[in-house]
């Protein structure tokens, strides 16, 4: 097992890496002595695969656990799943000490993390995310919430679980796209944070590809430990965190503009971060060589690295990067790479230029 401490003062944690933990989890929860009634919140799919293992867990340690199960994918990340999770916490007379485990990928990590940040004004909480997009991503640096009709994300809580447990056996059942689509996230650190990461992803890719445990725990812990890292430095996204948003200017007009569903989160990136390398080569004098290196990477890895679009669609697309979180002062901005493992912030780019590399009509 790895672990992997984050340092956040009175609210710090540690996420725990490493093959069998979900059948540690009562031990855990008892260790950090979390109070007797608990809830599991999961959604279908995850449920069904993991849930008893996690009730026999808590039970064989004293606890007594509620199970809540929530429709599978984004839409449940909205108040009225917050609602009937809440009420189900209150049916079963989860109290202030009682706690909460976030069992599933980024929906039900970023849902069940709001439900326990307002529940009560706030429960202890315990994520044991199931996708390699939560384990390396959502459920470290503690934000949470639910999306709202007019955008994703726009309602949440910066609220730390007590500690997180990545089970890297529970990846054995994630359906391949899924998969591969947390992978982009993985590529993302070793550009922005890490040249040998990045350099030993190209190496291992294969051992990645096949999901080994010895391969996956190395890799876990080293993006868990850079996002720590980068979130410990700064945890409400003043400054450096931007760096995490490497690819995403354009992998999020990508997903606005095509209709949520067609492209996965780390499909959009994969393009956006290739297109963000193409970006760099031209304005930070990212050496041709490393733009290179990170096209092949998201090309072996299976990610799609352009995307095709027409007069119309490419309008939609500049439509959507204007409206994005990203925008200042009416500009767009960027993430750009120095060179691989060193990032800038902020970077102001002209329209004109990110239709350059976005390639011909
Ligand atoms: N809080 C943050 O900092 C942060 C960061 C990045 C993304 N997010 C959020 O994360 C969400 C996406 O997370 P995701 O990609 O994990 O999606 P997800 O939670 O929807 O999971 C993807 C699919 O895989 C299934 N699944 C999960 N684990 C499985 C397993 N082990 N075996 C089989 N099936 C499994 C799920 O039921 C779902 O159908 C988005 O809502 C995004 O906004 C949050
Ligand atoms: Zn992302």
């Amino acid at each position: 097992m790895r672990i992997v401490p984050v340092s956040l003062g009175s609210r710090s944690y540690l996420i725990k890496v490493g093959s069998g933990l979900l059948s540690q989890l009562g031990r855990e929860c008892a260790a950090l002595k979390l109070g007797q009634r608990c809830a599991v919140i999961t959604d279908a799919n995850v449920g069904k695969k993991f849930a008893r293992a996690a009730l026999k867990s808590l039970a064989a340690s004293g606890f007594e656990p509620a199970l809540v199960t929530v429709p599978a994918g984004e839409k449940s990340k909205r108040f009225a799943v917050v609602e009937k999770c809440h009420d189900e916490l209150a049916a079963h007379r989860l109290e202030r000490k009682s706690f909460i485990v976030a069992l599933g990928g980024g929906v039900v990590g970023d849902l069940a993390g709001f439900v326990a940040a307002t529940y009560l004004r706030g429960i202890p909480f315990v994520q044991v995310p199931t996708t390699l997009l939560a384990q390396v991503d959502s459920s470290v640096g503690g934000k949470t919430g639910v999306n709202l009709r007019a955008g994703k994300n726009l309602v949440g809580a910066f609220y730390q679980p007590r500690v997180v447990l990545c089970d890297l056996d529970t990846l054995k059942t994630l359906p391949k796209r899924e998969y591969i689509s947390g992978l982009a996230e993985v590529i993302k650190y070793g550009v922005i944070y890490d040249a040998v990461l990045f350099a030993q992803l190209e190496r291992n890719l294969p051992k990645l590809l096949q999901r080994e445990v010895p391969t996956l725990r190395a890799v876990v812990a080293r993006c868990c430990e850079i996002k720590a890292d980068v979130v410990g430095q700064d945890e409400t996204e003043s400054g450096l965190r931007a760096i995490l948003n490497f690819g995403h200017t354009i992998g999020h007009a990508i997903e606005n503009s095509s209709g949520y569903g067609k492209f996965l989160h780390g499909e959009a990136i994969a393009i956006g971060q290739v297109a963000a390398a193409k970006l760099s080569h031209q304005i930070l004098g990212l050496p041709a060589g490393d733009a290179a290196r990170i096209e092949k990477l998201f090309v072996q890895a299976g990610l799609p690295v352009k995307i095709k679009l027409g007069v119309a669609q490419r309008q939609k697309l500049f439509a959507a990067l204007r409206l994005d979180k990203k925008v200042s002062g009416g500009e767009i901005t960027f993430v750009l790479a120095k060179k691989i493992g060193k990032v800038a912030w902020g970077r102001k780019v002209s329209a004109d230029l990110i239709n350059r590399v976005l390639g011909p009509l």
